[in-house]
């Protein structure tokens, strides 16, 4: 069974309590939630005040995905406000090693992400240190981007990575996730399932996370 982390920034946002009521109800495991801060990525989503807000209608985990630059200046901030995964850049963090260590020092789950053009053994002298992958499927900034299909190659490699040293870190895939291709993600080797399009777009929200999960 597949975790389901379907990402908010996708959702109607005028409407954000009745999508979280939504996923609440669903088989989401995880609320997926897309910070960007308009220098890491050419976008801006929101920030630390919706968290908090959010943190009040769940008590399934957020899984925070920071698509900004220095984020080890917000770790204490964004673990106060709800955070239970917290997921930094390779490409952001110069002293990654030590960023993972203050994450963990949080007392919150930690996985870095990789852009598409970062390949997967640059992480192999921290991957014993993770909690969690997420490989970006798509360039990070933006929901309803196709999935890159190299991509399954990258997951591939990384699966392998994590049983030659067995390992228990999770494999997270994010961005242009559908029902069509969902299943030859899961056969290369992912554990988690971001999804936004996908499900805040379909007519069914609940009916398509139900369909992810039992990939
Ligand atoms: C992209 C974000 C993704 C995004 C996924 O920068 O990290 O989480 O919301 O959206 P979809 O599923 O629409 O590609
Ligand atoms: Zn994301």
């Amino acid at each position: 069974m597949a975790i389901v982390a379907p990402s908010l920034l996708a959702s109607n946002f005028l409407k954000l309590q009745d999508e979280c009521k939504m996923l609440n109800e669903s088989e989401a495991d995880w609320f997926h939630l897309d910070v960007m801060d308009g220098r890491f990525v050419p976008n801006i989503s929101f920030g630390l005040p919706v968290i908090e807000q959010l943190r009040k209608t769940t008590t399934k985990q957020f899984d925070v995905h920071l698509m900004i630059e220095e984020p080890e200046k917000y770790t204490h901030e964004f673990k106060n406000a709800g955070a239970d995964r917290l997921i930094i850049h390779w490409e952001a963090c110069p002293s990654l090693h030590r960023n993972i260590q203050q994450i963990k020092a949080h007392g919150m789950k930690v996985a870095v992400a990789i852009n598409p053009h970062t390949p997967v053994n640059f992480l192999s002298d921290i991957l014993g240190d993770l909690d969690q992958v997420c490989i970006m499927s798509v360039n990070p900034g933006f929901g309803g981007q196709y999935f890159i299909p190299h991509t399954l190659e990258k997951i591939k490699s990384l699966k392998k990575m994590i049983n030659e040293k067995k390992l228990k870190v999770l494999i997270e895939v994010d961005g242009g996730i559908t029902l069509e291709n969902a299943a030859s993600i899961s056969n290369a080797g992912a554990d988690v399932f971001v999804a936004g399009s996908t499900v805040f777009k379909s007519a069914d929200p609940k009916a398509t996370i139900a369909a992810l999960k039992k990939l």
